[in-house]
């Protein structure tokens, strides 16, 4: 079955069975790597991705449902907007981009 979306703003056409998780769609199909499988029951996080804007945990959304609409993946996040969220180095505890003792 043919499944056209918006993967971090470009469209997209995948042929998978609409069982099929968005998880794996996004891994094994388009191969986008950066969301994780972890326990594969909603509790972890780690397959978080957003779903016309809103976070969804990918391992339980089927392919189907995903039709005409737009996910964004890590892969789609830019550094400064990672940067934004998480908030500069020294007051966040955020990790700064480069480790001492490597210039
Ligand atoms: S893999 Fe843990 S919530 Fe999806």
């Amino acid at each position: 079955m043919a499944i056209d979306f918006t993967v971090n703003g470009d469209p997209v056409s995948v042929d998978a069975p609409p069982e099929m998780s968005l998880l794996w769609v996004l891994k094994d199909t388009l191969e986008l790597n950066g969301t994780k499988f972890g326990c594969g029951i909603a509790q972890c996080g780690a397959c978080t991705v957003h779903l016309d804007g809103a976070p969804v945990r990918s391992c339980q959304v089927p392919a189907s449902p995903v039709a005409d609409r737009s996910v964004t993946t890590i892969e789609g996040l830019s550094l400064e907007l990672v940067a934004e969220k998480w908030g500069s180095g020294g007051r966040s505890g955020a990790p700064s981009r480069r480790a001492p003792g490597w210039g």
